[in-house]
């Protein structure tokens, strides 16, 4: 069974791995994909929302794939530290988004889908042995299946939906590389909580620290911050 805290009106966080499962705008639309067939079941992470892949990446460790932050059952801190004022006056602006028609999917063109941030930045491709290559266009866009991990890029990444007219701008503190994976429409297939057609909803991209791995001291401290924010355009 999964505990799911709601933060407030327009977050759902589960406690099994502290993973974020619904982001709603004031008019109750939904941001986060969340697969149809998601599973959750502990210790199944469930496909879709924020999950927390920490201490490792994918498999670039000996731990199980995206390590065990996204398996284990999370506490609530009674008392936290408190928030930064810049933190706590943030708000979100938003404005009418219509939901997809049936139409919309089946037309939901990933070339209409353009992350700006990684262009000329080096990346390691999963689908090639994790070699290194470069990024040549100026925005990445999407007509087969990725799964990158692009290296030391700036901290701030924006993804433009020019269909569904919204941007997503991700600002980060700490994490310098940005994972990028859509498995498209072959791999969808074989992935058992993911629906065959579901590479058309949904798009990871995510902040990371993958190529320089981050090692810390008994008592030392890290910190990794990301904010994703939604940008509603006309
Ligand atoms: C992505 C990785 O972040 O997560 C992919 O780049 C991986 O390689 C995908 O397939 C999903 O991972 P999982 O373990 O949730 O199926």
């Amino acid at each position: 069974m999964i505990i799911w805290i709601s933060v407030s009106k327009e977050f759902l966080v589960s406690l099994h791995g502290g993973q974020v499962l619904s982001w709603k705008t004031d008019r109750g639309e939904e941001l986060l994909f969340i697969s149809s067939k998601a599973i959750f079941m502990p210790p199944t992470p469930v496909r879709g929302g924020i999950p927390i892949c920490f201490p490792q990446f994918g498999k670039r460790g000996s731990l199980e794939q995206h390590g065990f932050a996204r398996n284990k059952i999370w506490v609530m801190d009674d008392h936290p530290p408190p928030l930064q004022p810049s933190d706590s006056s943030g708000k979100s602006f938003i404005d009418l988004l219509l939901k997809p028609s049936e139409d919309d999917l089946k037309i939901w063109p990933h070339s209409e889908v353009r992350i700006e941030g990684l262009e000329t930045l080096d990346y390691l491709d999963n689908l090639h042995e994790k070699k290194r290559f470069t990024e040549q266009g100026d925005a990445l866009t999407f007509e087969s299946e990725v799964d990158r991990v692009y290296l030391g890029s700036s901290d701030m990444i924006a993804i433009f939906d020019h269909e569904r007219k919204q941007t997503f701008i991700i600002q980060k503190e700490g994490l310098p590389d940005v994972v990028v994976w859509n498995p498209w429409e072959k791999k969808s297939k074989s992935i058992p909580d993911f629906g065959d057609e579901e590479y058309r909803q949904m798009l990871c991209v995510d902040g990371a620290a993958i190529e320089k791995p981050i090692t810390l001291k008994p008592g030392e401290e890290w910190t990794g911050r990301l904010e994703l924010s939604y940008v509603p355009s006309s």
